[in-house]
């Protein structure tokens, strides 16, 4: 078996699985292509389907936040929540109706109004939508005032012009003193690699924030993410 996969690789000149992983890009949309790949990957493991370290990486970001200064009366949005990784953490600690998440694969959130069941958190009433529209428009919440805002491993796959779309619009949605919150791979220029994964200079997100009215800053000496992930804010005001 090992014999094969060694003679498949090299007539390929990659895995079977890489192959098959390009196979789902292939001429379509980067989205269109990255929701069928995580559609698949929920389908077969709805923890380890958004990254895996379901655990360590959920907890994370809950005491990252919360040492933020995240208070339960807050409202948060889980800017691509996926299976509810951390979300579930945030929908135990907030007061009812604090949660929202929101994502773009049916199959992340038909996981996440499972796992609010499962785990006996309907009565903390999460709100979890389905961005049908896959923009960054932020219109389905354009009614809200989050004080917090986190998006966790989501920049890390997706391309500039839709981080750019996003801090065109997130303001929408954020109260006057709110924070953005995004972790992100660093690189000196943007990069792609293994089809979905997405590193950017840090510069790239300062220059997006001067553009639209935020003030950023790096807190990733506070955030010790184990596979090296870095974590930016951005405010309206100096935080
Ligand atoms: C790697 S997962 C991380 C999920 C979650 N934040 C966590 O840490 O477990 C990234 C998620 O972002 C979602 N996503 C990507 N672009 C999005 C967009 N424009 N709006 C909402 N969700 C998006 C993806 O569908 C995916 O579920």
């Amino acid at each position: 078996m090992t014999g094969l996969i060694r003679r498949l690789r090299g007539l390929l000149g990659r895995s079977p699985a890489k192959a098959a992983r390009a196979q789902i890009y292939e001429g379509v949309d980067y989205l269109d292509g990255y929701v069928a790949h995580t559609e698949a990957r929920v389908a077969a493991d709805p923890r380890s389907a958004i990254g895996g370290r379901w655990e360590e990486i959920g907890e994370l970001q809950f005491a990252f936040l919360k040492a933020e200064g995240l208070r339960p009366d807050q409202r948060l949005l889980d800017l691509g929540c996926g299976t509810l990784r951390g979300g579930r953490h945030f929908i135990r600690y907030l007061d009812p109706g604090g949660y929202t998440g929101i994502d773009i694969a049916p199959a992340c959130i038909a996981a996440a109004e499972r796992l609010v069941v499962d785990e006996g958190l309907a009565d903390r009433r999460p709100r979890l939508i389905l961005n049908e529209t896959r923009r960054m428009d932020f219109a389905q919440v354009a009614d809200a005032a989050f004080d917090v805002i986190l998006a966790q491993s989501v920049f890390t796959h997706l391309p500039g012009p839709i981080i750019a779309e996003c801090f065109a619009n997130v303001g929408r949605c954020m109260a006057p003193d709110a924070a953005f919150y995004f972790t992100f791979r660093e690189a000196e220029t943007e990069t792609r690699s293994d089809e979905k994964e997405f590193a950017h200079p840090w510069a790239f997100f300062e220059g997006l924030a001067a553009a639209n009215g935020f003030v950023a800053s790096d807190c990733s000496a506070r955030y010790p993410h184990p596979r090296g992930q870095r974590m930016g804010r951005v405010s309206r005001v100096a935080g």
